[in-house]
């Protein structure tokens, strides 16, 4: 190792080197670790991770749109497009997204999405559902 050598010939003795190296090598990996973990969750803003949101994209695309129409213009639920929303209430919408509506064919859906997903949808729908890839 370049710098266990560098280090012997300044004098160093071996056993310190040998410290050295190890307490140098562990605190490289916890950098190492911390930065991988910090470049997974990278949108803060939401705490949903880019691979979630693309899963929830495919959810409602798919399951909301069995229902909603796969183009989420309308079928057995009404529309879900910005203007068709525009002047509905997001707290209200998210009510229904996660507890479903009882006597209606809409189902809840907590037990597949938390709360901050069920914000993060309703949104998303608010402004226009975006495609899934
Ligand atoms: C089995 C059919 C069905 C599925 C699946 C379904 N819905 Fe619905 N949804 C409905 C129906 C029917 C209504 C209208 C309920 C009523 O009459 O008030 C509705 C209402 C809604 C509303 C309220 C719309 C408004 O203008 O008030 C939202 C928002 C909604 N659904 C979102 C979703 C989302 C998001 C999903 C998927 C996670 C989903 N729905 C899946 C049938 C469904």
């Amino acid at each position: 190792m370049l710098m266990t050598s560098t280090l012997t010939k300044r004098g160093a003795s071996p056993a310190f080197v040998m410290i050295f190296s190890t307490i140098f090598s562990s605190v490289m990996s916890v950098v190492f670790i911390t930065c991988v973990a910090f470049s997974n969750t990278a949108v803060a803003d939401t705490g949903i991770s880019h691979e979630r949101k693309t899963a929830l994209i495919k959810l409602v695309r798919n399951d909301c749109g069995s229902c909603h129409g796969m183009t989420l213009k309308g079928g057995l639920g009404p529309e879900l497009s910005a203007e068709s929303l525009h002047n509905s209430d997001p707290e209200s919408l998210r009510e229904t997204i996660l507890h479903g509506r009882t006597d209606t064919a809409m189902p809840p859906w907590s037990a597949f999405i938390n709360g901050a997903e069920a914000d993060w949808i309703v949104e998303q729908l608010m402004k226009g559902f975006p495609d899934a890839h």
